[in-house]
């Protein structure tokens, strides 16, 4: 389903959980940026809201129903202080799948973490962490809950 390896699988309780541990676990300093999706599922936006106590300025991406310009949005949103994007892979309020290919080549190219919200998204539209680069995803299923860390847990730390 997200053709990734079993060794970059942890079991969860559920998604929310997910978004929590991974942001909880993030290293961000005074003044880094999150960006996060406009009108956002609540359980990938509350995860963020304790690094706003910390100077981390967090920032929402407008929503489009058209990919393509959704996709400018998410450039203009980047700054040089940009450090995390996270979005649901398929938009809680629209339905309208987000370009996540793209976006994670972009984190990719500018060395910011890319988490996704998968609840709405992994078995529904192609999700293959192999050309996500340092994607994270986060899925809740109905009697089991994991998130995907390709290609390994180095860039979060538990505690
Ligand atoms: C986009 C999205 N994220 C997160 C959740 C919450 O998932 P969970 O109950 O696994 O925490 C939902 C639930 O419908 C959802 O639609």
């Amino acid at each position: 389903m997200l053709n990734c390896n079993k060794e970059d699988i942890a079991i969860i309780h559920n998604t929310a959980e997910g978004m929590n541990l991974i942001s909880h676990g993030l290293n961000l300093k005074n003044s880094d940026e999150i960006l996060l999706l406009e009108n956002e599922y609540p359980s990938n936006v509350y995860p963020w809201e304790h690094w706003a106590l910390k100077g981390i300025i967090i920032k929402t991406i407008p929503m489009s129903n058209s990919p393509d310009i959704f996709l400018e949005n998410v450039k203009k949103a980047i700054t040089n202080k940009t450090k995390v994007i996270t979005v649901s892979a398929v938009h809680c309020c629209t339905g309208m799948p987000l370009p996540i290919k793209d976006i994670a080549e972009i984190c990719n190219y500018k060395n910011i973490e890319f988490i996704i919200d998968g609840a709405q998204g992994a078995g529904h539209i192609d999700i293959d962490m192999t050309i996500l680069f340092l994607t994270i995803i986060v899925v809740g299923f109905n009697l089991f809950n994991i998130f995907s860390l390709y290609p390994s847990f180095k860039d979060v730390v538990f505690f």
